[in-house]
Formats: structure tokens, sequence, C-alpha cells
């Protein structure tokens, strides 16, 4: 078992809720306009973890507003899911300054909230949006350029990593590839109901 991990059964969303409201476990709390929470299905079978709020996000408070939120939300309909369906994090809660990558002391200090949102939720099924939220949670050198689309065993559940939207916005050319990874997506899901 994971010594830093939080297995308290008695754990709820209200008390992660209350517990991270405030958080000033690292420099990016001095900053943020709104800590980024999470946001969809708190029993979704299939969580979404991306990298970290953008400038959109941290003004409204929830992942995946901005531009490439909007291509995520397209990318959800294509394969017959939305907000509603699946839940929705990040690595690190608040905004990194001029949108770089999350350090990685602040993904240390951020990701205990994001693995208690992950056994709240339970899902048979996560999905990371880009190489950070995969080198993360498969591999600290994960590629995302050949590893993509590929299932792997993340604790227990299936686990495939897919290019960040944004990715997708700064290089269109990627998204057949990307639309091969939903398909795919889609089929493990039917599977969990057979
Ligand atoms: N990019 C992310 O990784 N997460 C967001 O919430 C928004 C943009």
């Amino acid at each position: 078992m994971d010594f830093f991990r939080d297995n308290t059964p008695d754990d709820s969303w209200e008390k992660l809720r209350s517990d991270c409201a405030g958080c000033m476990n690292c420099e990016l709390g001095r900053t943020r306009k709104n800590l980024v929470f999470g946001v969809g299905l708190e029993t979704a079978d299939v969580m979404f973890i991306g990298e970290g709020p953008g400038e959109q996000e941290d003004l409204q408070g929830e992942p995946f507003v901005g531009p490439a939120g909007k291509l995520l939300d397209t990318m959800l309909e294509i394969i017959d899911l939305d907000r509603t369906k699946v839940y929705i994090a990040n690595i690190v809660k608040c905004r990194p300054p001029r949108n770089r990558d999350p350090l990685p002391d602040e993904q240390s200090a951020c990701i205990g909230w994001l693995r208690r949102q992950m056994d709240l939720v339970d899902p048979k099924i996560l999905v990371f949006l880009g190489r950070i939220a995969a080198q993360v949670f498969i591999r600290p050198d994960f590629r995302i350029s050949r590893e993509h689309g590929q299932w792997f065993d993340v604790e227990g559940r299936r686990a495939m990593a897919i290019y960040h939207p944004s990715a997708l916005l700064r290089d269109p050319s990627k998204r057949p590839e990307t639309f091969v990874d939903l398909k795919a997506l889609q089929r493990q899901i039917e599977s969990l109901h057979d």
C-alpha cells in the first residue's frame, strides 16, 4: 500500500473539498485566483486527468473550460460522452504562472488531493491527457508520441494516455491518431458492460 495515500474508508467528498479548500501546500497557492478542484460524475467509470489549470480555468475554478476544454468536449462527444458522465481533474489544482509545466515539487505537494479523488470516484478506466499526467502515473520516462493509445495497468485500473487537447490545437496533424485512441477507449468502456 502506498504509504502516502489517504486510504481511510471514512473519506468523503465533503471532507476532501473542505480539506483541499484554501490549500497552501505550494507556491501556486499564492498566485491562483481559484483552486480548480475537479468536475463531473463522482461515481464515473472513466476519469480524465490533465496537467493543470490554464487562465480560463483559474478564472472560473473549473477544469478544461478554455480553448483546450472546448476541444476536450468535442473529443468526448465523438465517443458519446460528456462532462456529466466522466470525472475530470488535473495533476495540480492551481495555475502555474504563464502556463508553464507544474514543477516536480508542486506535483508532489498536490498529488494527494487527486489520489483521494481517485479513491472516491474509483473509476475502472483512467485517461491521461498528455505527457505530464502519464509520467506521474505510468512511468517517468513515458513518451506520449510513441505510447499514446496503449493500455497500461495503473494500480489495478485500465489506463491510457492520449495527446493533450492543447497539443492537438497546436498540431492538428495529430488528430487522426487521437481519433483512433478515442475509439479504442470507447470499446473499452463498452466492454465494461458486457
Ligand atoms: N489544461 C489542463 O491540463 N487542464 C486544464 O484544466 C486546462 C488546460
